[in-house]
C-alpha cells in the first residue's frame, strides 16, 4: 500500500518561545546609586583630587558591574537637594538598597542626613577621596550615623565595593 504523503493540516512553524526568567530564577534586585551636587562633573572637575572617570564612565562602571552582580543599578546625579531628597524618599518607600555619594552636602545638610535616617534597607555612604585626610571640614559626616557604612578614598572602585556588598545582601 503507497504511502500517505498527505501533509499535516498545521503546517505553521512552532512559535518561539517567549524568552522568560528561568523557573524559580530571582528577579534581580534593584538598587539606586545617588550621586550629589557638583558630582554630573567628574573627569573634569578638580581631576587631581576626583580623578579622571567622567560620570558617564561612573554610571556606566557602576551599571555593567552591578550586572554582573545581579542587581539592576539606576544612576542618578543632582545637583538639587530637594531633588536628591525626593530620591531617597522613594528608595525609603520602595525599600531600595542605596549607594549614596551625598558630595558636600555629607558635610552640613540636616535634610538629606533626615532623609537617609528614613531608609528601610542598606545604604552605604561613598566617597571618591579620601576625605580623612583633607580639610578639616570634610572629616565630618552628617550622614554616616544613618548609613549601613562607609568607603572612602578609593575612587570609582569604592562603587563597585559597595554594590558588591549590597549584592552580598
Ligand atoms: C566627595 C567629597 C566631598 O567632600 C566633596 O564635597 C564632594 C565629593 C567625594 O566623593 O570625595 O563633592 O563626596
Amino acid at each position: 500500500m503507497a504511502a500517505d504523503l498527505t501533509p499535516p493540516a498545521d503546517l505553521t512553524p512552532p512559535a518561539e518561545p517567549t524568552p522568560t526568567a528561568a523557573p524559580g530564577a530571582a528577579a534581580p534586585t534593584a538598587v539606586l546609586v545617588l550621586n550629589g551636587v557638583n558630582l554630573g562633573r567628574l573627569g573634569t572637575r578638580e581631576p587631581g583630587i576626583y580623578g579622571t572617570t567622567s560620570y558617564q564612565q561612573l554610571a556606566d562602571l557602576c551599571r555593567s558591574a552591578g550586572a554582573g552582580l545581579g542587581l539592576e543599578v539606576e544612576v542618578r546625579q543632582t545637583d538639587s537637594e530637594a531633588e536628591m531628597v525626593g530620591w531617597l524618599h522613594e528608595a525609603a518607600d520602595r525599600r531600595t538598597p542605596v549607594v549614596l555619594n551625598p558630595a558636600a552636602w555629607t558635610h552640613y545638610s540636616i535634610a538629606v542626613a533626615d532623609a537617609v535616617a528614613q531608609r528601610t534597607a542598606d545604604l552605604i555612604e561613598v566617597h571618591l577621596s579620601n576625605v580623612h585626610a583633607r580639610e578639616d571640614f570634610r572629616r565630618h559626616s552628617v550622614i554616616t550615623p544613618y548609613a549601613t557604612g562607609v568607603i572612602a578614598g578609593l575612587g570609582p572602585q569604592g562603587y563597585v565595593l559597595a554594590l558588591t556588598r549590597l549584592a552580598a545582601g
